[in-house]
């Protein structure tokens, strides 16, 4: 019998959407495209499983995961009939979760917020996902110390630095608890294509005396990354992540750049290099992505989820070193691409311990 990875979402947008639904299109054993890995450890997509859930909007809240998860404002594709789970949507507390753009286009549920760590305990969750809008640091911290508390993993999907900070590190390992995170790294996404290209250069002696990334996209995201005060810890880690393969100064400037409401869940990502290889000669690479957002980061947190309950069943406690490089931007420890994958390998077939 296979093993089941019991998961606990706060923020039901639309990556959740994308995650639930994702475990209900890979459930056939056949269909496996667009998977890093089908089976991790004896694991399959569909052997996670959601047993609470907690938004603030009151179009989500009290409903059914499986409804709420299309509910407004999520505007992503529909690629799964996703089953009545008998997850309730329950009211989390709101903190800076809901910024000032946000704020204009939700309607805040007016119930009372539950314990999340009493309902964590009670669902006998293995883990916590936060997914939470950018900017929410005081509600990111509220989350990760609800998990402390109730004694299950957290995997951070944004960008505030829980995983990558040394202080909640060594929370985590004293309570025994693995973590994982921060700011998922997409599929495909802007920052392992930026960062991997930007590695190449480096590799084949090309000097890179400048790189911006600009980001757009129509969804909830975008809107509430209008608002630049949310967006300093954004900006650090997706560029750190680039920063990070290059051993000398590169002038930069990446991060989200507006809100086009009519591209939906569609994320629209320009990435310009210059630089100069032999003989002083310059040369530029531009390069259009368009991706549907949220698909791009369900696949890389399939493999977190399972990871995460590879930590927990080894009783690895801490930062999950290998696994927050391969799936996330800002981790612990930076790393190339092809030497996180390989590490996360080698974490999940046990030849390294974190
Ligand atoms: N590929 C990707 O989409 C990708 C990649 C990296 C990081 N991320 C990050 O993942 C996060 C989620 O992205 P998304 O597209 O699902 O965003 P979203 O705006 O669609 O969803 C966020 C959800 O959080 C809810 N929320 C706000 N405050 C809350 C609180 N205090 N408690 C519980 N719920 C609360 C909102 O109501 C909303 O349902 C964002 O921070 C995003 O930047 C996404």
């Amino acid at each position: 019998m296979s093993k089941k990875v019991r998961v606990a979402i706060a923020g039901v947008g639309n990556c959740a959407s994308a995650l639930v639904q994702g475990t209900r299109f890979y459930n056939n054993g056949e269909e496996a495209i667009g998977l890093a890995y089908y089976n991790l450890d004896g694991m399959k997509p569909s052997d996670i499983e959601f047993v609470a859930a907690f938004d603030v909007a009151e179009s989500k809240v009290g409903k059914d995961l499986s409804e709420a998860i299309f509910a407004y404002p999520n505007n992503t594709l529909k690629i799964a009939d996703v089953e009545p789970l008998g997850v309730k949507v329950e009211k989390g507390k709101i903190l800076d979760g809901v910024g000032r753009h946000l704020s204009n286009a939700i309607k805040l549920s007016n119930t009372t917020p539950v314990e999340i760590s009493k309902r964590l305990r009670e669902s006998k969750a293995d883990l916590l996902i936060s997914y939470l809008p950018v900017g929410s640091t005081e509600a990111t911290r509220y989350y990760a110390e609800q998990a402390l508390d109730a004694g299950v993993g957290f995997i951070n999907a944004i960008p505030v630095f829980i995983a990558s900070n040394s202080k909640w590190q060594q929370i985590f390992s004293e309570k025994g608890l693995p973590v994982a995170g921060d700011d998922v790294m997409s599929q495909l996404g802007a920052t392992v294509l930026h960062k991997t290209l930007v590695k190449l250069l480096v590799d084949r002696g090309v000097k890179i005396d400048q790189t911006y990334q600009l980001n757009i996209g129509g969804d909830m995201d975008f809107y509430n990354m209008l608002d630049e005060d949310r967006l300093k810890d954004k900006r650090e880690s997706k560029e750190s992540a680039v920063r990070a393969m290059v051993s000398y100064d590169v002038p930069m400037r990446i991060g989200p750049s507006d809100y086009v409401p009519f591209l939906d869940n569609t994320k629209v990502c320009y990435i310009h290099m210059k630089g100069r290889y032999f003989g002083n000669v310059p040369l530029e690479i531009d390069v259009k992505l368009n991706v549907i957002d949220a698909y791009n980061s369900a696949g890389v947190m399939i493999d977190a989820v399972r990871a995460m309950r590879v930590a927990l069943d080894r009783s690895i406690s801490g930062p999950l070193i290998s696994v927050s490089a391969y799936c996330f931007k800002h981790p612990p420890q930076q790393m190339p691409y092809n030497d996180a994958k390989k590490a996360f390998m080698e974490f999940i077939e046990n030849k390294r311990e974190r």
